[in-house]
């Protein structure tokens, strides 16, 4: 057949696709996130995600060098708070001898190369289960500003590299900057979660924390899934406000969303690989439906070709472990 063009030459053998291969997933794009609880050598699982583990502080310890030692930067620390600690206005945020801050402390002790990112909203902490403060069935805008102010830093004085404001109120990027800058913390970087969508996929991450709302949704404060020229203007804000990375959340189903972010904006860009994304390929694996292994990796890769600088993946350790055998 006359066919002077043909694709397929350059995928005849491994070494000629391993040539032409336009994304190199590594694990330097890597975060793995956390979840810390009280105790002394002690872990509990959550149901809904396979293989991912509350564990106390001694054994954050022991997953972040082992996440270090397999090429992996940094870790994301979701503290489990006691129902008992939890209030209306997250009070036990501020407390410097807090879960999280030992747990930052001890990790800086131990695996100093290990960059350490908090997550700054209030859910974890609130009787309410609400990212910002709740008033009457409303979530307050400018009222919760200061709380996650000093949420953050409690979080920077305990020496965490970056927050991550996870809460989509309007104003806290800059916010959350200037309260940092006035004590002295210059060089905390904050990355934000910019495009934050009101998303069925956080389920498993909510059972994890015991965190879901105890009354209504988060879409007042969230993004509403079918938009997309909206991230855009999320992302420019937070970029002028001074955030030094930005993030889109979930990941797979916005790749779309990341793609255009990736060319609107000049800082880094995060994907949130997130729970309910894990879950599922977890899930189907189990039931024998697909290789979860492969689809792990398909997906994260994808995330990275539509855009990602790097993937915050509860499977990090596993596909790190893969990509260096
Ligand atoms: C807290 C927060 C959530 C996640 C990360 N930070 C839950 C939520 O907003 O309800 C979800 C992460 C995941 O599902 O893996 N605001």
């Amino acid at each position: 057949m006359n066919l002077p063009i043909r694709p397929r030459r350059n995928r005849k053998n491994a070494a000629l696709r391993a040539l032409v291969r336009e994304t190199i997933l590594s694990p330097s794009n890597f975060i793995l996130p956390l979840f810390v609880m009280e105790g002394k050598n002690e872990k509990s699982a959550i149901r809904s995600m396979p293989g991912v583990f509350r564990v106390s502080r001694d054994l954050v310890v022991a997953e972040a060098k082992r996440a270090r030692k397999l090429g992996i930067p940094a870790v994301a620390l979701f503290p489990v708070i006691a129902d008992r600690k939890k209030d209306k206005r997250a009070t036990e945020s501020k407390n410097r001898d807090g879960l999280l801050q030992k747990t930052i402390r001890d990790l800086k002790n131990a695996v100093p190369e290990i960059a350490v990112i908090t997550d700054v909203a209030m859910d974890p902490y609130s009787s309410d289960g609400h990212d910002g403060l709740v008033k009457s069935g409303s979530i307050l805008n400018d009222e919760t500003l200061p709380i996650l102010a000093d949420m953050a830093l409690n979080q920077a004085r305990a020496g965490a590299d970056i927050v991550a404001p996870s809460d989509m109120m309007d104003g806290r990027v800059g916010y959350i900057r200037q309260a940092l800058d006035k004590s002295g913390f210059t060089d905390t970087g904050i990355l934000a979660y910019s495009a934050k969508y009101a998303s069925a996929f956080y389920g498993p991450f909510r059972e994890a924390l015991d965190s879901a709302p105890k009354h209504g949704d988060k879409k007042t404060y969230q993004m509403d899934p079918a938009n997309r020229r909206e991230a855009l203007r999320e992302v420019k804000l937070d970029v002028a406000e001074g955030a030094d990375m930005v993030m889109v959340k979930p990941a797979l189903p916005y790749l779309d969303i990341l793609s255009d972010i990736k060319t609107a904006v000049d800082v880094p860009v995060a994907a949130y690989h997130v729970s309910g994304e894990y879950a599922m390929i977890k899930a189907a694996g189990k039931l024998g439906w697909l290789d979860a292994d492969k689809a792990m990796m398909e997906s994260v890769l994808s995330i990275k070709r539509a855009g990602a600088d790097m993937i915050l993946t509860y499977a990090a350790v596993e596909l790190a472990e893969s990509l260096s055998s």
